[in-house]
């Protein structure tokens, strides 16, 4: 999806409403945020909708894997830096004052140990009593295998079908979607298998002291079964 599909996600994702999460992510900055400056790193920013609105607060850079999404935040925010690393690997050469990663990018790293490697960059890239941000998939206990879920867009010259079963592999949730594109020129069929790391709270949170923070999972997040991550950098 990230790829091939890239200019069909804000379509299929139309319903979430970016402008509320980024004044909560904003809320949620201004409470814990010590480090004295405003310099915001949106790690895996996709296509920059959060950046929409973080850029009226911060002075924000971007980061994804994704050519193809970055290719869009840039159209999206000529002015605005990005760069495309992954969020493991990253070297940006200078700190944040805050690092936020959302809607769930996180779990594509699929593994505790991949986890711990993120964290551990994440810290590397805030200042001291930065504010890290993470909005992680839903928890282990909480992912319902079996359930059928779809995605519509019906506009006049773009139709999609996106449907997937969710299904689980011990701790990786499973999303094997099936996608139905029309537009005037033809109706084409894809498909776009996800495997995400399914992680435990606990463990999460253990991962992130580890990595220099004091780490915390607020319940009440931006979407209703996610919650957030917030870590304060020691
Ligand atoms: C669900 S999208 C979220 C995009 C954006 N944050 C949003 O809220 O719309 C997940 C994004 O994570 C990016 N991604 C996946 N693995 C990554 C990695 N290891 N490092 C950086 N970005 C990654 C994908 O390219 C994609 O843009």
């Amino acid at each position: 999806m990230y790829q091939d599909l890239a200019e069909y996600y804000d379509e299929i994702y139309s319903y979430k409403d970016y402008a509320t999460e980024a004044e909560k992510v904003v809320s949620l900055i201004k409470n814990n945020l010590k480090s004295g400056g405003n310099k915001l790193l949106d790690v895996a920013c996709g296509t920059g909708k959060h950046i929409e609105y973080l850029k009226q607060h911060y002075d924000v850079t971007g980061v994804d894997i994704s050519n193809k999404m970055l290719g869009l935040a840039k159209v999206r925010h000529p002015n605005v830096q990005f760069h495309q690393a992954d969020m493991i690997e990253m070297e940006l050469g200078r700190d944040f004052d805050v690092l936020v990663c959302l809607f769930s990018s996180i779990s594509h790293l699929k593994t505790y140990e991949n986890l711990s490697k993120a964290l551990k960059n994440f810290s590397k890239h805030l200042k001291k009593r930065g504010v890290l941000i993470i909005e992680p998939f839903i928890e282990p206990g909480k992912y319902i295998s079996g359930g059928l879920h779809g995605d519509m867009v019906n506009k006049p010259d773009l139709k999609i079908a996106r449907m997937n079963i969710s299904e689980r592999k011990e701790n990786l949730a499973i999303l094997d979607f099936h996608w139905l594109i029309g537009t005037p020129k033809s109706i084409n069929y894809y498909r776009d298998r996800h495997e995400v790391g399914l992680f435990d709270i606990e463990k999460f949170k253990s991962l992130m002291t580890d990595a220099g923070f004091e780490a915390t999972f607020l319940k009440n997040g931006l979407l209703k079964d996610r919650g957030l991550y917030l870590g304060l950098k020691k």
